[in-house]
């Protein structure tokens, strides 16, 4: 059975399919191989990054796949060591270089890193909106930044973040941030959207699932799916890849959803580096 994924608007006027597949931690010999069972499974939108070391097996799948370059939607990011202007833009030309493709569909800054650079990430923002301009990315956006670097953002730099990749999933719900896209027409993706697999015994996620016949990983993909959010679960089990697509054709309740949102811990919940204080630069 066909697969239909929804397309949500951007607010550049462009879209983005709702469900990709994501590839942190897929080592780069098995990344053509999960990349063309992705795309064989009817994903059209992948997640890559400069810091997960396999944008060029990203860009060989999709090549291999035979799809046309325009039907198929590909992210990566810009790493945490290039964030100066002329390092973002020797940075973004080596991304393109490793796809083998003219444009990128979007390009984010990885993290703010808000201890680094003198707290500048808005001259990296700005060269962000060069290559936006240049129609090399077609929609740039952020990753991981809190509301203050969104606000500092919307009072020095002239564009809007498409989006903000942000870590978000049933334990770490990150509802403050999320609020703050919605009201400015930042979309959310979530990141880790099942806690790398940690929400998947929940007793109330499992309670959920076998209430509607459904997997723990379906039903948390869908929670996200009903609240609005861009998803691109990982795996590299091809039946997994195949499970995690199956998540338009049922809904939960009012009552199961909120089942999942009260599993929310607040910051307890958080299972990557807290934004504010992340300072990695890979050398
Ligand atoms: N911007 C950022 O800072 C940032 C940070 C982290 C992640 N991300 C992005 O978000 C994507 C997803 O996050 P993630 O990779 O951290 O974690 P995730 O998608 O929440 O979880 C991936 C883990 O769950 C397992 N899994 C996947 N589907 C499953 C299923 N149906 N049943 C049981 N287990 C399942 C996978 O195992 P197998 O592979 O063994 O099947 C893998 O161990 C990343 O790939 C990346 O694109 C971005």
């Amino acid at each position: 059975m066909a697969i239909t994924i929804p397309d949500i608007s951007l607010n550049d006027g462009t879209t983005i399919p709702q469900l990709g597949f994501g590839v942190f931690q897929i080592e780069p010999k098995d990344t053509v191989a999960a990349v063309t069972t992705a795309l064989e499974t009817g994903y059209r939108h992948i997640d890559t990054a400069e810091m997960y070391g396999n944008e060029a097996e990203v860009g060989e799948a999709v090549r291999m796949s035979g799809l046309d370059r325009g039907s198929v939607y590909v992210t990566s990011k810009l790493n945490n060591g290039f964030h100066r202007p002329d390092d973002a833009r020797k940075a973004f030309d080596s991304t393109l270089a490793a796809l083998k493709m003219d444009y990128i569909d979007l390009f984010l800054i990885h993290w703010p890193l808000p201890t680094l650079y003198d707290g500048d990430y808005v001259s990296t923002w700005k060269v962000l909106e060069e290559f936006q301009r240049d129609g090399r990315a077609r929609s740039i956006g952020v990753s991981n930044f809190q509301v203050a670097h969104l606000e500092r953002l919307a009072a020095e730099a002239d564009v809007v973040p498409a989006v903000n990749q942000i870590e978000a999933h049933p334990y770490f719900g990150n509802d403050e941030v999320r609020a703050y896209g919605r009201e400015h027409n930042i979309l959310t993706e979530a990141w880790s959207p099942i806690a790398q697999g940690k929400v998947l015994d929940d007793p109330t996620v499992v309670d959920i699932a076998g209430q509607l016949d459904r997997t723990p990983a379906q039903v948390v993909l869908r929670w996200h799916v009903q609240r609005g959010d861009i998803i691109f679960p990982k795996s590299t089990t091809p039946k997994r890849i195949e499970e995690n697509t199956r998540i338009f054709d049922f809904e939960l309740d009012d009552t199961a959803m909120e089942r999942i949102t009260a599993l929310n811990r607040g910051e307890a919940g958080r299972q990557g580096p807290n934004p504010d204080t992340f300072a990695y630069v890979p050398r």
